[in-house]
């Protein structure tokens, strides 16, 4: 027997519709892929290999639409050319593997298909090798999938298949060559750190590994690589990139998960102005890649201070205005007890005004009432500037005085609505800021192919926490503090500016960092000022204060988040588009069934037990 032939029948498949006898590859070898045959290959022979699409019964013909990773090709199973072929194509179902020999000729006429790029010509198949079956899929393989995102997650290979998803994990795929080969071009080395490692301080949880060896100790996986970075630029190496995997224990969101990956860098004897450079010339790569223009370099750049009082968060979405307006100096001395309080307790008040937003309804402004209570806000006051005058439960309490200095300050017009918050900063901020992202995305203020970005610059170092009451990093504690503002760390250390840098795209960041404290005292004094005693700076931190005590360079660097950044330049609205294999909100493999409980042998030899389940 000839091996090159398949031995028909010798394998068999149960499917639904009952037995389908399989082939064996043999020395086949796919000849194009699925997207490439145009007219000018008419009369070639091919060999295409891939997954059933769609199968359509026309009398005497049966089509194909056969699918591989790079696109569709119909083939065409005609009796009059191969009679056996023809009849063994009736057994194909959905995603059913294939291998078809045939010859490549012209659809008739009125029969090609505009939208596919195979779309005039079709394969006539000779022969036809079935390498093997599929269970019906649980959803169509086609980019609008009904099916909900579990179902999705769960059969992860078959949600893969589909294009837009491969295109997703293409596009990551050529973010990471680029930025290799740019960083490389560059002087750059890759250098991987460890995964089992100590606690990284980012501000999340960690993830713990028991070790076995040394029992009732933990391993903790990196929150980011920080450190080594720190260490790399101590022993030396200058300029540091790795692509690497960072574990965060915190609550998920659609541009959060638990495992994410960073593009992360570290440099010596830089300032923050070559970090701004080599990040532009980057990004600039990377979107003329992915989106065939770029933004001009310089970036955009915006204090903190300026994007808190305008935007209320440190990452401003600057597609479209809608800026928050300080009012508290107006209001202070206003009828509204509201307003009054909440500025004798130290508050301040904020305003947006919406142009034309007069005719939302009641419901409406309800619904924002409820909207803002997220965020600590006790209420939101507003008023419509209606032809006839102003309709607001407020009104009655703004003198006419109020009312004109509102106007001038607000550059109020008739049909505007003007909504307020009055409480502590960091609610009114939190507020109004995400009223007025939720706003924009209501109202269509936004356009959805733009991409803004910008620096956010000159951070506080600390910010109070009052749960803990202790000071805080507002990035982490090795950025260093500006120079000159170094005394005010024992007296005024909110005022303390620190050398870190965000950049934000869209109102999402995708990367931020610093220059860090390179001299050990002041990496003390910063510990110091975070409430970290000396002892607890030696258990956690010794090797880096050790460390830094033999000749560290001054060195600064920063990390993007590699599945935010594709995730926007491939219009997703969520990471877990861009992931081969995420988790869900609540931080599950559904395909896996990861996180899932332990042997018991092993949690013997980890010398761990696990208490019957907690009473939250
Ligand atoms: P930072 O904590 O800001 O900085 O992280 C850098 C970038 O990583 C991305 N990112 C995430 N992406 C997905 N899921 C998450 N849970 C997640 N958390 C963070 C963001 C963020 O901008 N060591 C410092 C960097 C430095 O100082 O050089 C760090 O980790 O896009
Ligand atoms: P009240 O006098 O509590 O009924 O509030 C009158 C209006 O002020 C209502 O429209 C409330 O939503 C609004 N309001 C209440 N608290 C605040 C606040 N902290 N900031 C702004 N408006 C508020």
């Amino acid at each position: 027997m000839d091996i090159n032939e398949p031995r028909l029948g010798d394998q068999f498949s149960e499917t639904q519709e009952g037995p389908v006898a399989l082939d064996h590859l043999g020395e086949w070898q796919k000849t194009v892929n699925c997207d490439t045959l145009r007219p000018a290959d008419v009369g070639r022979e091919v060999i295409l290999m891939g997954w059933v699409q769609r199968r359509r019964d026309h009398g005497g013909l049966i089509f194909v639409d056969l699918r591989d990773r790079e696109g569709i090709t119909q083939v065409v199973f005609d009796p009059q050319i191969a009679e056996l072929c023809h009849e063994r194509a009736g057994a194909l179902r959905s995603e059913y593997v294939l291998a078809v020999r045939g010859n490549v000729r012209l659809r008739p006429e009125g029969m090609t298909n505009a939208k596919l790029p195979t779309g005039e010509v079709e394969v006539a198949a000779v022969e036809l090798r079935i390498l093997n079956s599929s269970k019906t899929p649980p959803f169509q393989v086609e980019d609008e999938v009904e099916a909900s995102e579990n179902i999705r997650l769960k059969y992860r290979y078959i949600d893969l298949r589909r294009p837009k998803l491969f295109k997703n994990l293409v596009a990551r795929h050529k973010v990471a060559q680029l930025t290799r080969s740019y960083l490389n071009e560059l002087g750059f080395l890759e250098v991987e750190t460890p995964v089992l490692t100590r606690s990284t301080p980012e501000g999340a949880r960690d993830y713990l590994v028991p070790s076995r060896v040394n029992s009732g100790k933990f391993f903790a996986l990196p929150q980011s690589p920080q450190l080594f970075k720190q260490i790399l630029m101590v022993a030396g190496f200058e300029r540091y990139y790795q692509i690497v995997k960072c574990f965060r224990d915190e609550d998920l969101r659609a541009d959060r998960q638990p495992e994410f990956t960073q593009i992360d860098m570290e440099m010596s004897f830089i300032s923050e102005e070559d970090i701004y450079s080599l990040i532009e010339g980057w990004i600039e790569k990377v979107f003329l890649e992915l989106k065939g223009s770029s933004p001009l370099a310089p970036f955009a750049r915006m204090t903190y201070a300026e994007s808190m009082d305008l935007y209320g968060t440190d990452r401003p979405d600057t597609r479209f205005g809608l800026l928050l307006t300080e009012v508290t100096d107006v209001v202070a001395n206003s009828e509204f007890r509201v307003f009054r309080q909440a500025i004798e307790r130290g508050g301040i008040v904020k305003a947006l005004c919406v142009p034309g937003g007069k005719d939302l309804s009641r419901k409406e402004l309800d619904d924002m009432i409820e909207f803002v209570k997220i965020f600590g806000a006790q209420g939101m006051a507003w008023i419509k500037i209606q032809p006839d005058g102003w309709q607001s439960p407020i009104a009655k309490f703004l003198a006419p005085e109020v009312q004109q200095a509102l106007i001038e300050r607000l550059s109020i017009d008739t049909g505007d609505l003007i909504l307020f918050v009055a409480d502590q900063k960091k609610i009114v901020n939190d507020a109004l800021g995400n009223l007025r992202g939720r706003l924009g995305k209501q109202l269509g203020l936004i356009d959805p192919e733009a991409l803004n970005l910008v620096w956010v610059t000159d951070f506080p170092l600390l910010e109070w926490d009052a749960n803990e009451k202790r000071y805080t990093s507002v990035h982490h504690p090795f950025t260093s503090p500006v120079e000159s503002d170094m005394e005010l760390l024992d007296t005024e250390p909110e005022k303390v500016r620190s050398r870190a840098y965000d950049l934000v795209l869209n109102g999402i960041e995708i990367g931020g960092g610093s220059i860090r404290i390179h001299h050990q005292e002041v990496q003390r004094r910063v510990f110091q000022a975070l409430g970290i005693s000396g002892e607890e700076a030696r258990e956690k931190f010794g090797f880096l204060l050790e460390a830094l005590q033999y000749g560290a360079p001054p060195h600064g660097g920063i990390a993007f988040g590699l599945d935010r950044l594709v995730m926007l330049l491939c219009g997703c609205s969520s990471i877990r588009d861009v992931i081969a294999f995420p988790k869900t909100q609540k931080a599950i493999c559904l395909m896996t069934n990861a996180p899932s409980e332990a042997d018991v042998n092993q949690l013997l030899e980890l010398c761990l037990k696990v208490e019957a389940e907690r009473n939250a």
